[in-house]
């Protein structure tokens, strides 16, 4: 029997794959939107039948958005990006778009309405429009729903990710690799994460701010050892100099995916640990304890000699 029907915008992304997997198996509904359900096709192999429908619309369509709220019990947020296009800013992504929801939410008296944000936004706020844009998005959510829980995660990583299997790319490629800024994370499993999501649906935990922190505190050179180890390579790592990496960075911009922009360099002199300003995942019984360099090698083989991604 079906518990409750969850809908989930950005269901196409690492976190939203995972859920998927994870909720679909406890006899919970999903509706998963999607900008393209033609390349969002992998979708359909992530849950047993009957347990997930795909929906493509415009996000940005109140009238739309309302229908497809209405008849869910729990909506999650998971739409979010990294840097700015043209139509497609970080004031739209997540201070209009998770407005527009959190007010549905309300109107409909959907019982849970859970958003992504990042840890750490409101201490980088004044130096990066990335960090001010996620904030703004944590305030209006609770202006407009009461029942919203704010998940504040540190970088989220698995073999679908956009972060571990980019450096792996880049450092199977490249033997010199560039140090701009060296702050510290607490990397999360996307696994681990998709639990604690889970898990608050589960329990119906609502009206919270949550930071999410995996079990290890390192520095981003530490991770970059970790991988560069993964793949059984030797590197050498550069300090970058800040104006030049202020150069490499503006540069980047122009590319189709930028390896960084400049608000990404800002950001990155902030630490990505937990703050102390927020309960975490402890806090409420959820573990997160998959350890970075265990859960890293069980994919980077696929960057090693032969392997699929590897040069050699
Ligand atoms: N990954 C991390 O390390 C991390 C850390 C902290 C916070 N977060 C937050 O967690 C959330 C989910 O992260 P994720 O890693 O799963 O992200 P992801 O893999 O990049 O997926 C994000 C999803 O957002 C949708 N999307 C992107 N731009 C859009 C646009 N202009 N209009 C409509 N949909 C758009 C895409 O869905 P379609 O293409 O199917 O439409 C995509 O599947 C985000 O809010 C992110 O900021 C992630």
């Amino acid at each position: 029997m079906i518990k409750k029907k969850v809908i989930i915008f950005g269901a196409s992304g690492q976190i939203g794959r995972n859920i998927i997997r994870k909720i679909t198996l406890k006899n919970y509904k999903v509706t998963a939107v999607t900008r393209n359900a033609h390349k969002s096709i992998f979708l359909k192999t992530q849950a047993p039948l009957g347990y997930l429908d795909i929906v493509e619309e415009n996000i940005f369509d109140q009238k739309i958005l309302e229908k497809l709220i209405e008849p869910h019990d729990v909506c999650i947020n998971l739409i979010g990006i990294l840097y700015e296009k043209k139509n497609n800013s970080f004031k739209n992504i997540h201070v209009n778009f998770p407005a527009m929801i959190s007010k549905i939410c309300k109107n409909y008296n959907i019982d849970q309405f859970i958003h992504l944000s990042a840890l750490g936004v409101e201490n980088a706020k004044n130096d990066s429009k990335y960090a001010q844009s996620k904030f703004e998005g944590e305030n209006i959510v609770f202006q407009n729903f009461e029942n919203s829980t704010v998940l504040k995660p540190s970088i989220v990583y698995s073999q679908d990710d956009n972060f571990t299997t980019r450096f792996l790319s880049l450092l199977s490629l490249f033997p010199v690799f560039p140090l701009f800024e060296n702050p510290k994370f607490s990397p999360i499993h996307c696994k681990d994460l998709s639990e604690i999501i889970v898990g608050l649906i589960e329990k119906n935990i609502r009206s919270e701010t949550i930071e999410c922190i995996g079990p290890q505190t390192l520095y981003f050179k530490e991770i970059l050892k970790i991988l560069s180890k993964s793949i059984n390579k030797k590197h050498f790592f550069i300090s970058v100099p800040i104006p030049i990496a202020k150069i490499f960075a503006k540069t980047s911009e122009i590319l189709p995916t930028p390896l960084i922009t400049l608000d990404q360099l800002r950001l990155l002199k902030y630490n990505n640990i937990a703050t102390g300003n927020f309960k975490t995942q402890n806090d409420y019984g959820f573990k997160a304890d998959l350890k970075f360099e265990n859960e890293v090698k069980k994919y980077s083989y696929m960057w090693t000699e032969r392997g699929e991604y590897s040069r050699n």
